[in-house]
């Protein structure tokens, strides 16, 4: 990926401006992985979007999707930049709870069905490290039916699911492009966070809202980095893999010591962290003053987070060691 920036970079016709809608051929090389590893299949012309990001995406999505005071529903707990995109839209930000006890489900018979815009999900979920619990996309898929709701799925964390999972696309569901997109990244899956390249794939007049908005915002994306996004969906994906397997090796050993703790270990299925209750007593403000150890604050994520916290694994092996010795004196103490 990196050779391909480089001497794509070097190329002269890389710095003109790049077509807005992407280059024809990484919107077929997305669509290539979504027919051979998620079973999907994309037309690369009107069903793929090419976006600096996701975390863009997501704020463009609400933009085209909800008109002010329409109904969004937000995973609750769910990844904090959610908000902003209902905050901009000027739309109205409802949560839906994630029940613990059905694996993270969303609960959509709590859920309001009037003047839905759009429901987001994100499955492995940011923060509570699951895969989509059975049923949980065909749900979705007949809320919206039944709402006129449309779907985003977050697929942020789609390849790094571990324990032998494969992974698994919102699109593959019957009836899914009919009512909604998904988001992918490359940011988890090659490491590519700070080159600012995803995709919105999947329902084609929500694909070409998002290509109309994205028209009058910006100008496209640097021909070096689309160039060294299609070498990555092209290429060998050892290290793909080598990653998704080195985040697990690190959950198991926050499993190791948290059952040194008696704590009950909690479910991680995919994603880079780890969801955990905390015991009685200890806060992670606790935890930061006391022990030296910074968790993500559960409230962070949604009025249900309370309680909990979240720990990275997007550390080094050291740092984690070190943490999770530390993490083990304030669980035993
Ligand atoms: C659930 C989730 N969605 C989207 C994003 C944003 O990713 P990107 O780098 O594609 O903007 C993140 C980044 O942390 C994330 O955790």
């Amino acid at each position: 990926m990196v050779e391909r920036l480089a001497t794509a970079a070097s190329e002269p016709q890389a710095h003109g401006y790049p077509p807005f809608r992407g280059l024809p051929e990484l919107r077929v090389a997305i669509a290539e992985r979504y027919r051979s590893l998620y079973g999907v299949e994309l037309d690369p012309e009107t069903e793929v979007a090419v976006v600096p990001g996701t975390k863009t995406a997501l704020v463009e999505l609400a933009l085209v999707l909800a008109e002010r005071g329409n109904t969004i529903l937000l995973p609750d707990p769910g990844y904090p930049d959610y908000p902003s995109g209902v905050a901009l839209a000027a739309a109205r930000l409802v949560g839906l709870r994630l029940d613990p006890a059905s694996g993270w489900a969303p609960a959509f018979d709590e859920a309001p069905r009037d003047d839905i815009a759009a429901v987001y999900l994100n499955y492995p979920s940011n923060p509570c490290a699951v895969v989509a619990p059975p049923g949980t996309f065909a749900d979705a898929v007949s809320f919206a039916e039944q709402t006129g709701a449309a779907v985003v799925h977050d697929l942020a964390y789609g390849d790094l699911v571990f324990d032998e999972r494969s992974p698994e696309s919102f699109l593959a569901t019957p009836g899914a492009k009919d009512v909604g997109v998904e988001m992918f990244s490359m940011s988890k899956t090659y490491g590519m966070a700070g080159w600012r390249l995803g995709f919105v794939v999947g329902n084609s007049e929500i694909v070409e809202r998002l290509d109309l908005l994205q028209d009058h915002t910006r100008a496209g994306i640097f021909t070096a980095v689309q160039e060294a996004g299609i070498a990555a969906l092209t290429g060998p994906q050892d290290s793909v893999f080598e990653r998704r397997d080195r985040y697990q090796a690190r959950r198991d050993r926050v499993f190791e010591v948290l059952d040194g703790c008696a704590i009950e270990r909690p479910v991680c299925e995919g994603s880079f962290y780890v969801w955990l209750e905390l015991p009685e007593g200890v806060t992670v403000e606790r935890l930061l003053t006391e022990s030296r150890i910074a968790l993500a604050p559960g409230e962070g994520f949604g009025p249900s987070g309370a309680g909990r916290a979240r720990l990275s694994l997007a550390v080094t092996d050291d740092q984690l060691d070190t943490g999770l010795e530390r993490l083990r004196r304030a669980f035993s103490g």
